[in-house]
């Protein structure tokens, strides 16, 4: 087969997208598929169009790949890929409608508020924040609505901490997300799908040795602990499996994707995200826990393109 991996992009993920796309590149060669790794440009459609591999798969990290967009260019042009619908990916990326849709499907989700730059700015901070205060409990996590790898993401502990982590959240994307933090364990959980139905691959605790899961403790060697499979309890690792598959299938996601939770000191998972491009690289958690399944790594990215050839571009 004949596969491109699209790595690399304009997002503020460009650095691991790199990292992740060399990865697949690597395993699909071993698996002795004729692979090209492009950064894509401009050039990028007409490429595909005269080369017309038999498969692309993008392992663009951010909103260059992950918003969805470029999986509706894909179909546009009916090559197949790996990776979701367009409307999967775009419901994912965009976290608080993918809590909406976790929370409809009867996933508890913690509370959280949606606010848009031209609010904040348009009220104040002070009243944006009194506003906060009084809708939720502190202390709470504030992010971008959009993006990945934890950028512009902080911990708020009283409401004087929220100006700047709402400022830093809006600088990379236009509406933040905050949202109430369960205290609990931090697991992830890989959902793959190799042509025969997802299934969920063993949740991986983080444990950051700085205590915060952040861009340095995802991408540095040695930064955190990672337990795979996660130490849980049998039926909390049961419900944990449970809520990655329900999500997976609520949001639309297909192929490979990941789902981050916290397990509450009850032993209850609360869905915190999704992820319709989840990271590859060597310090990633997909493929730490694809390995604690027992499963060949270079076996599942391959057997994941066979299965997008067969589907053909839908
Ligand atoms: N968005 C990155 C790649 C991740 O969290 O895995």
């Amino acid at each position: 087969l004949h596969v491109v991996v699209l790595a690399g992009g304009i997002s503020h993920e460009r650095d691991v997208s790199l990292r992740s796309g060399r990865r697949v590149t690597d395993a699909l060669q071993r698996a002795g598929m004729r692979v090209e790794l492009i950064d894509p440009d401009a050039g990028l459609l007409g490429h595909l169009a005269d080369s017309r591999p038999d498969v692309v798969w993008p392992v663009l990290h951010g909103a260059s790949g992950e918003d969805g967009a470029l999986y509706s260019l894909l179909r546009a042009i009916r090559l197949p890929y790996v990776g979701a619908k367009p409307g999967g990916a775009r419901l994912a990326w965009d976290k608080g409608a993918a809590k909406v849709m976790a929370k409809r499907a009867g996933l508890r989700s913690p509370e959280s508020i949606v606010l848009p730059n031209t609010v904040f700015r348009e009220l104040g901070a002070s009243s944006v924040i009194d506003a906060i205060g009084a809708g939720l409990t502190l202390p709470a996590v504030v992010k971008p609505l959009e993006g990945g790898s934890a950028q512009g993401v902080s911990f708020v502990e009283t409401l004087d901490d929220f100006r700047g982590a709402l400022v830093t959240a809006l600088t990379y994307f236009d509406t933040a997300l905050i949202e109430r933090k369960i205290e609990g364990t931090e697991v992830m959980v890989g959902v793959v799908d190799r042509g025969e139905g997802p299934f969920a691959i063993p949740a991986v605790e983080v444990v950051p040795n700085g205590g915060v899961f952040d861009y340095g403790a995802r991408y540095n060697a040695g930064e955190t602990t990672y337990y795979a499979p996660a130490r849980l309890d049998e039926d909390v690792a049961t419900k944990v499996a449970a809520m990655a598959r329900s999500a997976y299938e609520t949001i639309g996601l297909r192929d490979l994707a990941r789902v981050d939770m916290i397990v509450d000191d009850a032993g209850e998972p609360w869905f915190i995200e999704a992820d319709p491009i989840p990271g590859l690289t060597e310090t990633s958690i997909v493929p730490l826990g694809i390995e604690a399944a027992g499963l060949d790594l270079t076996a599942v990215y391959a057997d994941l393109v066979r299965a997008a050839a067969t589907r053909g571009h839908v």
